[in-house]
């Protein structure tokens, strides 16, 4: 068993690189990533698990970082916002977000865009109920929603009417 007053060293891969730390076993996943290693597209919002601002993949799992102690992450696979630029919903999404106003102050933008892209990931083909439920953990006090859910169907078009134009077929 650890002993939460000491220091542990740690070891996950966050983004596809490997990564060894010493942390305390109960510090939070979100602070490890932004304080220790400049991963700040994660945000802090309420730091209670309510906001989604802080949301991270960890081992292919959407989870809000502010609960996970960095001990449980020990071992674990982690994408953040930066480790998503490679994904094609990725860029999808952020035109989407620019075209249709669903960013406003920014501070839900990098968790939402976190959130959509791992619905997009599972469910190509969305529909406005998939998107209003793929994105409940997920608030934001400026947009009121509209602009944020038309973005993510615009983005699931846009992905989906290049997949068909790539491959010739609509099989997903
Ligand atoms: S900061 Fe983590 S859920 Fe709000
Ligand atoms: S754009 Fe400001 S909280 Fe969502």
């Amino acid at each position: 068993m650890s002993d939460s007053r000491r220091q542990s060293e740690i070891s996950l891969v966050v983004n596809g690189e490997r990564k060894t730390l010493r942390a305390y076993p109960m510090e939070r996943l979100l602070d490890v990533l932004r304080r220790q290693l400049g991963f700040t597209g994660a945000k802090e919002g309420c730091g209670e698990g309510e906001c989604g601002s802080c949301s991270v993949l960890v081992d292919g799992v959407l989870v809000n970082s502010c609960l996970v102690p960095i001990l449980q992450a020990d071992g674990t696979n982690i994408i953040t916002i930066e480790g998503l630029t490679e994904a094609p919903e990725f860029h999808h999404l952020q035109q989407a977000f620019l075209a249709c106003g669903g960013a406003q102050c920014g501070i839900c933008t990098p968790g939402i865009i976190m959130a959509a892209c791992y619905l997009l990931s599972k469910k190509p083909q969305p529909k406005s109920e998939d998107i209003r439920e793929g994105l409940s953990g997920n608030l934001c006090r400026c947009t009121g929603y509209a602009q944020i859910c038309e973005a993510v169907s615009e983005a699931a078009a846009v992905d989906n009417a290049r997949h068909k134009d790539a491959t010739g077929v609509n099989d997903r």
